[in-house]
Formats: structure tokens, C-alpha cells, sequence
């Protein structure tokens, strides 16, 4: 067996709904850059689960290639891993099928994710939000991978595709992979700036509440400058001091310092004006080289094109494989045409 072979696999996806924000990327992406060189990475702007949120085709498409872009000029290296759209490899969606079979109506509806986005869009509650879980566990086993990064908030998610995984080898022999759960120990919940209760999502009405990755620098600061936080004056991180919590992680995520070293850095300053202002210049600094990279990508459709080609057809080769041992397994006749 190769070295590639032996290494661990992860997989992990994003929604292209909009452009990432500071949050998809402290929680997740910054995340999938150096893990590129200890495992096999597969990566995977996930447009079917943008589906289940009314969205016009057009800017669907559009926000599909922007996703794509935006992880190439993030780090992520085709040298090292797969990055493709999953729309372009159907094994997904016909795994989703079968372990739609093996999930509960009850497991579903306890997903606080469902309550909240049915909540949101009460017009809309359609099956697929409901089963939009099931499509995820299909995402992660379909290439039996052994480790998923994400945030916080998609633990729950990880962890019905876990039980999942765990019910059919019941059910049929071993099969799956059980997969691990990857959460960042710093950022993996990261805070509305104009509500530091609430985690930061690209869904929120309030732009000043969200930073962008591919906000400049001027936007980024006076978003900062903004930031509800409280009404003392020092900079410790501390219980109840939610809003200062938030921007101090945020610093210590895109700086390398600690926190401690952060409030070391702070501490002594009467007020957050002036700590406001470097965790926006910080900010800024850090995504500086992400927005240039993307700026020159996102004009080149053929190399884009190219990229998410040849790598949606190796992700489909390898899933196949995985597909067509979970179709003898539960017992579909075999055909030529798989
Ligand atoms: P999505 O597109 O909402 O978010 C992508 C990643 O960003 C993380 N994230 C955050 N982390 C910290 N703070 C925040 N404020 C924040 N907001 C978002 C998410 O936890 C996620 O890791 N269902 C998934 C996409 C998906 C997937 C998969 C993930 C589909 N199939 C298979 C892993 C494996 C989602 O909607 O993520």
C-alpha cells in the first residue's frame, strides 16, 4: 500500500449561499489548509444543499464557481487534495437514498438546525431541509472517511452520520467508516459582531453583523470599530463578556497568538476603541492575500473549469467503488451499467 494510501481520510463540505464569512473560515476552511499535508483531503462546495433555501439559479451557479474560488485561493492545493462540486458526482445523492432508509423521522426532527431554518422560512418547509443531514452523512460516506472538519454547529449533524454509519454495519456487515468529528479548539463558534450571542451566518440580515472574507480592509475595520460589546473597559477574556470573547478569538485566530498573549498585548488600555481597530487591521492583513489570489482565479472560467473537472471525476471513480459494495451489501441485483 502507497503512503497516500495509509494516510487518514477527511472529508468536509461548505454551502456556496454567499460569500464565506469570517466564521466559515476561522471555524472550517482555515482549518482544511494544513491538514492537506498530514491526510488525503476531500473537499466539496456542496450546491445540492444549497437547494434546500429558495435560490435563483443563476445566482446559484454564480455563487457555485465564487465558492470554488474562494477555497482554491484559501490554500486548499490540488497537488494534495480534491475540491470538486457536488452536483458533478451523483453517488452522493444515490448513497443519500439508501441511508435515508436507515435514518428515523424522529432523529430528523430533533436536528436544532431544521427547527431553525423552518422557523426562518415558514413558507418553505420543504423534505429536503428536513433530510438535509442525510445527504450530509451520504457526503462523508460515501469515500469512508475517517475525520470531518467543521464548526460547532455542525456536530450534530456529524453525529447522526455516525449513528447512521453505525446502524447500517449493524444492519449489513461492516461497512462504513465511523467518522471523527474535527472541531478547532479556538473559533469554533464564531460571534455576530452586532449580536455576540448568535453565531456569525452569512443568512443575517444585518451586514455589519457578518465580516466577509472578501471584504476590504477600510469594510473590515469599520465593521470592528462597530462591534456591540459591553460597557466596561477591560480586555479579558471572561464570562458574560461576550462581545469582547468574540473579538479576542478572532484576533488570536488570524494573528497565531494566544489569547492570553492577546490580553497581555491589550491589557492597560482604557477602553475597546483602539483594540477594535488592530482586530479589524489584523483581520484585513490576514485575508489581504486570500482576496488578491481570488480576484486573479475568478477570471479564469477554463482553469476553474479544469480543476473542478478533474477532480469531481476522481471523486466519482473513488465513491463508486464505495457505492457499489453498499449496493451488494443490501442487495440490489448488479448491473453493467454501474
Ligand atoms: P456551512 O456551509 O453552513 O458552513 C461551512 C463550515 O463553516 C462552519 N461555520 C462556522 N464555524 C465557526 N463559526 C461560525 N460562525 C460558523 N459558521 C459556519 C460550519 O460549521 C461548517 O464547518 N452542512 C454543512 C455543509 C456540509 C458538510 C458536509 C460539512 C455538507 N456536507 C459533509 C462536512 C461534511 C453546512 O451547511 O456548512
Amino acid at each position: 500500500m502507497s503512503e497516500q494510501q495509509q494516510k487518514k481520510l477527511i472529508f468536509s463540505g461548505i454551502q456556496p449561499t454567499g460569500t464565506f464569512t469570517l466564521g466559515n473560515y476561522i471555524g472550517a476552511i482555515r482549518n482544511w489548509k494544513p491538514l492537506q499535508d498530514e491526510y488525503r483531503c476531500i473537499y466539496c462546495v456542496v450546491d445540492e444543499h444549497a437547494l434546500t433555501v429558495k435560490i435563483e439559479p443563476a445566482k446559484l451557479r454564480q455563487k457555485t464557481l465564487e465558492a470554488y474560488a474562494q477555497l482554491l485561493a484559501c490554500g486548499i492545493d490540488l497537488e494534495k487534495s480534491l475540491l470538486f462540486i457536488q452536483s458533478h458526482v451523483p453517488t452522493h445523492a444515490q448513497l443519500s437514498w439508501i441511508l435515508n432508509c436507515s435514518t428515523q423521522f424522529g432523529e430528523l426532527s430533533r436536528m436544532t438546525q431544521f427547527k431553525d431554518k423552518s422557523q426562518k422560512h415558514p413558507d418553505d418547509v420543504n423534505a429536503g431541509l428536513f433530510d438535509y443531514p442525510v445527504l450530509m452523512a451520504a457526503d462523508i460516506l460515501v469515500y469512508n472517511a475517517d475525520l470531518v472538519p467543521v464548526g460547532a454547529d455542525q456536530m450534530q449533524h456529524l453525529e447522526l452520520a455516525r449513528t447512521i454509519a453505525r446502524r447500517f454495519n449493524g444492519r449489513y456487515g461492516e461497512t462504513f467508516t465511523v467518522p471523527e468529528g474535527y472541531v478547532s479548539p479556538l473559533g469554533a463558534k464564531v460571534m455576530s459582531l452586532q449580536d455576540p450571542t448568535k453565531k456569525m451566518s452569512k443568512s443575517d440580515e444585518n451586514p455589519n453583523a457578518v465580516i466577509l472574507i472578501l471584504d476590504d480592509k477600510d469594510t473590515i475595520i469599520r465593521k470592528c470599530k462597530r462591534a456591540v460589546t459591553d460597557s466596561e473597559t477591560e480586555i479579558v477574556f471572561r464570562e458574560g463578556k461576550d462581545g469582547i470573547n468574540n473579538l479576542l478569538t478572532i484576533y488570536s485566530a488570524v494573528t497565531g497568538k494566544t489569547i492570553q498573549e492577546a490580553e497581555k498585548e491589550f491589557s492597560g488600555q482604557n477602553g475597546y476603541g483602539k483594540f477594535k481597530i488592530a482586530v479589524g487591521e489584523a483581520v484585513a492583513d490576514h485575508l489581504a492575500p486570500v482576496r488578491e489570489e481570488y480576484a486573479r482565479l475568478i477570471q479564469d472560467k477554463a482553469y476553474l473549469k479544469k480543476c473542478y473537472t478533474e477532480c469531481g471525476a476522481e471523486a466519482l471513480r473513488y465513491s463508486q467503488r464505495i457505492l457499489n459494495k453498499v449496493y451488494r451489501k443490501i442487495g440490489f441485483v448488479a448491473s453493467e451499467i454501474r
